[in-house]
């Protein structure tokens, strides 16, 4: 009977049996009969012990030989070993080499820039850290769907190459489009979100997004992965009401899931374990009061920058809702406030530990009157809306939706203190490769 290949992950179910692993040796160190491998194979990481004697003469000289990151098809026992980080240890039996490199493997112990690191982006995944980063990453994509998918929201993917403009003219790009002109990379799902809520009630879009800013701070990227949920007949509050369940349901699910990758990263929990509802609220006014207190130099009417967001997490011990920003510094689709003129019915969630912005949120204006002229004060081309203002002429629907980045949430939740971890091929202003 052949021995049975396994994963890494699944060892448990193997303890004391012989196995066979395919993977890669991220770590070796040798001494005259024995030699101790680092093996990963993408679900964990475990140490194959090769003792002289107990495996092939020849195997044992070759596997002195072996390189950095060598491809390897190992066979062994499963023995339990406490000292271990995964809780067992592989006795080696055989070792058949796949690929033996004939170089070094470029990322090595030593502290590596930044820049170095991202330009050999496609090596520095297999790291531990990246792991357990893309691993939280999944979780937090699989618990937001499972949330909407189990309240009944349907999933309505929208277009990414777009003739509309999402969020407001600047920071698009352009695509050459056959005899059409240009189109537009989706900026956002939202507005065909909105024809899908009319259609189908509660939604979802969830896609790459692409914003051509010329932002080079810690939270942008050029690309990044929005959700976007959009419902029928909710307003302002259901909105945030829901923005509230999903964040806390996604948090408490990595908790929940991913305790070795959160400890691998070295994740405080703590700050985590309090993300439940109710989350804090403040109004945009008040918001600015307070910022002017703590001695930002913020004047009344334009949008926080990043260093704001932080101090104003930093005062509260859970997400914040901003509420009611000043229309003109928001984007056109949102409901004016019924008491006040100068103000929107929107939110931003800003997550704590100096975060800032995950969520951004809105009830939208339903009133075909009101959205034209917003569509004209912006100077936005009318022509490309014609479809969107049907939703307005044709039963028009109190509606409300948020777009909330998965890089940020990633961010957050890992307490990374950089964007470009969250993805695994980051795109910024200065980066289109690896
Ligand atoms: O606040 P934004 O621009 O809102 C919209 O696009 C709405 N149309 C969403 C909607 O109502 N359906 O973007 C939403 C979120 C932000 O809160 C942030 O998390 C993320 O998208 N985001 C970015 N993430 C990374 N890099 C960038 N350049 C981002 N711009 C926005
Ligand atoms: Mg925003």
């Amino acid at each position: 009977m052949s021995v049975p290949r396994v994963y890494i992950s699944d060892l448990a179910k193997h303890e004391g049996k012989e196995i066979r692993l395919k993977c890669w040796m991220y770590n070796k160190r040798s001494s005259g009969k024995i030699h101790f491998l680092q093996l990963r194979d993408g679900t964990g990481f475990i140490q194959g012990v090769v003792v002289k004697g107990e495996i092939p003469d020849d195997q044992f000289s070759e596997a002195r030989n072996l390189w950095l990151e060598a491809s390897l098809e190992v066979t062994g026992n499963v023995r339990r070993d406490e000292r271990a980080p995964s809780g067992f240890e592989l006795s080696v039996t055989n070792v058949e080499v796949i690929h033996n490199p004939t170089e070094e493997y470029p990322i090595g112990k030593k502290d590596h820039g930044i820049d170095f690191l991202l330009d050999n982006r496609h090596l520095w995944l297999r790291s531990p850290s990246q792991l357990a980063i893309m691993r939280i990453r999944e979780r937090i994509i699989w618990s937001a769907r499972e949330y909407l998918h189990d309240n009944g929201f349907l999933l309505a993917d929208s277009p990414i190459l777009t003739g509309a403009i999402g969020e407001g003219a600047s920071g698009l790009f352009e695509v050459p489009y056959f005899d059409m002109g240009n189109a537009y990379l989706a900026q956002t799902g939202q507005l065909y979100a909105e024809a899908a809520a009319a259609a189908f009630g509660k939604v979802y879009t969830f896609g790459p997004t692409f914003r051509a800013e010329k932002s080079k701070t810690r939270r942008h990227l050029t690309e990044f992965w929005m959700l976007e949920p959009e419902v029928a007949f909710y307003d302002h509050y259901d909105n945030m009401k829901l923005q509230e369940d999903l964040v806390s349901y996604i948090v408490q699910q990595v908790l929940k899931n991913c305790p070795n990758e959160l400890a691998a990263i070295g994740r405080d929990t703590e700050p985590l374990k309090r993300v439940v509802a109710p989350f804090h609220h403040i109004t945009y006014d008040d918001a600015v009061t307070m910022l002017q207190k703590l001695g930002s130099s913020i004047t009344y009417g334009i949008d926080f920058g990043g260093e704001d967001e932080t101090i104003l997490t930093q005062q509260f011990d859970r997400p914040l809702f901003v509420e009611c920003y000043p229309k003109k510094i928001k984007a056109f689709y949102m409901k004016q406030h019924p008491e006040r003129e100068d103000l929107v019915l929107c939110d931003d969630l800003l997550a704590p530990e100096g975060y800032g912005e995950i969520i951004g949120g809105s009830q939208r204006e339903d009133s075909l009157d009101l959205l034209l002229s917003r569509i004209r004060e912006q100077k936005l081309p009318e022509d490309s809306y014609s479809w969107y203002l049907d939703l307005r002429r044709y039963g028009t629907f109190v509606h409300s939706g948020f777009g909330m980045g998965i890089e940020r949430v990633v961010a957050w939740i890992c307490g990374l203190p950089h964007i470009r971890e969250t993805i695994p091929f980051p795109r910024t202003i200065y980066r289109l490769n690896p």
